[in-house]
């Protein structure tokens, strides 16, 4: 008989321990310990792969591994790394009713039609939603095989016939495996179902796509469980009641995770948008103050975003602070620079900072149209509409260089805007500048001030 014993497992984050906690030392949550018994599964099952060692000088298996298939949407393949690889694990998550089951279906015909038989499980929802959803998108293809389970050694079964060259998950959370004790959508079951998904794939050397659902706090369930686990991690995002959808790769191990794919979603499905600064400007108001344009650099893409900030006096002894779309942190560090650095006093004002769109900026280049677009709230000064900044700001205030200038310019060039501020740099270094585009190039935030006053004249 198997040697038990029992542990304790947080159903939030799958931290184990011997012993009962009342909050999780990991993930900080309350009253998440649930008991179990602890059996060694996935190790008797490595065993049974049968992997022999390759010479590095084996051409044969890295052009297999090299060899990127593509699904024929545009915006997903950029994403992945410019197509997907056999024996790849992709894991996709996101919010309920963001359009993650739309995404797959989507891909699913595609691939159907172009490349070869998938398998798609639906452990969520019954054969006729999925069809009545397919049918919408025009996803129905012959190669495209439904299978309805949610038990895993069933769903092996299936993928082990090896007649499918890609096969779909949807969802992880809503499969189990028996010999497991652990409820379904636990953490447990959801890391011992994804490790034996990835063996299969990686053993068969098929690619796989796993749906997950989002935990409350924005991990795909077990933070970072399953990404050590799969080959890629893609979120698709997006706000609930507005069309646009945002796809990114957290990790990716055949690709940048720079790469965003923008999609629409319509009544047919997911729309491409291959012009998203367009999108995303859409509906930017113009001539109020606390906007901002900033060419983010999303890859090899630069796509245009507004950055908004609301800088208003405090009713409350401890004002109120809220970021959407950026690092939390760094909006506070750059608040700090602003009243030590440049004098401007904000400790007794509620600050509110915020990308349009629902797209989530982690570049530094974003710190000078914050701080810009903070200042404007500030004084209730707009900044004129056809004007744009970015830069990354440094604790003595100072505006420091940032890579793809030149993409970045272009772009703003491109969608008509007549000034940027930028680092300043040597004439020699400034980048080659696109024709009636003026370039304000500063040293320091102090110097943003006097922009100000001077409009404050006029
Ligand atoms: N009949 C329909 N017509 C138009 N859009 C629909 C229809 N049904 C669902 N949708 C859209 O699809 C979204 C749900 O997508 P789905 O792929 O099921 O999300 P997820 O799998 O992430 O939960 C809904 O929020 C809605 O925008
Ligand atoms: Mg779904």
């Amino acid at each position: 008989m198997a040697h038990e014993k029992k542990i304790y497992e947080c159903s939030e984050c799958g931290f184990e321990s011997p012993k009962w906690f009342g909050k999780c030392p990991q993930c900080e949550s309350w009253n998440p310990f649930v008991e179990k018994v602890a059996r060694n599964v996935s190790k008797n099952k490595q065993k049974s792969i049968e992997i022999h060692p390759i010479s590095i000088f084996d051409s044969n298996h890295i052009e297999a591994f090299s060899q990127k298939i593509l699904t024929g949407i545009g915006e997903f393949d950029r994403v992945v790394g410019g197509g997907i690889i056999r024996g790849a694990v992709i894991l996709i998550g996101g919010e309920p009713g963001i359009g993650k089951s739309t995404l797959v279906i989507q891909i699913a015909g595609m691939w159907a039609k172009n490349n070869g038989d998938v398998l798609y499980i639906h452990g969520e929802e019954s054969f006729h939603q999925v069809k009545e959803r397919a049918q919408r998108i025009n996803a129905v293809h012959k190669n495209l095989f439904m299978y309805s389970s949610t038990d895993m050694n069933d769903i092996l079964s299936h993928i082990d016939t090896n007649h499918f060259s890609l096969v779909i998950i949807d969802s992880i959370q809503s499969i189990s495996n028996s010999e497991v004790d652990s409820l379904p959508g636990s953490i447990t079951q959801v890391r011992e179902c994804t490790y034996e998904l990835v063996q299969k794939a990686k053993q068969l050397n098929i690619p796989m796509i796993i749906i997950g659902h989002i935990t409350k706090e924005g991990y795909i369930a077990g933070p970072k469980v399953l990404e050590h686990i799969v080959d890629t991690v893609l979120y698709f995002e997006g706000e609930g009641k507005q069309s646009l959808r945002v796809l990114r790769a957290i990790k990716n191990r055949f690709g940048s995770t720079h790469e965003m794919g923008v999609f629409e979603m319509c009544y047919e499905g997911l729309k491409e948008v291959t012009n998203p600064s367009a999108i995303f400007l859409q509906e930017r108001p113009m001539g109020v103050s606390g906007s901002i344009v900033f060419p983010m650099l999303g890859g090899s893409r630069p796509l245009l975003v507004e950055v908004q900030s609301l800088v208003g006096k405090s009713r409350i002894p401890q004002p109120r602070r809220g970021v959407m779309g950026l690092n939390n942190q760094r909006v506070s560090l750059l608040t700090a620079i602003l009243e030590k650095k440049a004098g401007i006093y904000l400790s007794d004002r509620d600050i509110f900072v915020n990308i349009a769109g629902g797209v989530f900026v982690d570049e530094t280049a974003v710190d000078l149209p914050v701080v810009i677009s903070m200042l404007s709230s500030f004084w209730d000064s707009p900044i004129n509409s056809d004007w744009t900044a970015f830069g990354e700001v440094g604790l003595t205030g100072e505006i420091r260089r940032v890579n793809g200038s030149r993409i970045r310019l272009n772009e703003i060039a491109k969608f008509g805007f007549k000034t940027c501020i930028i680092p300043r740099v040597d004439s020699s270094d400034l980048p080659e500048k696109p024709e009636n585009l003026q370039i304000i190039s500063l040293e320091n935030i102090r110097e943003l001030i006097p922009l100000f006053k001077e409009r404050e004249k006029k």
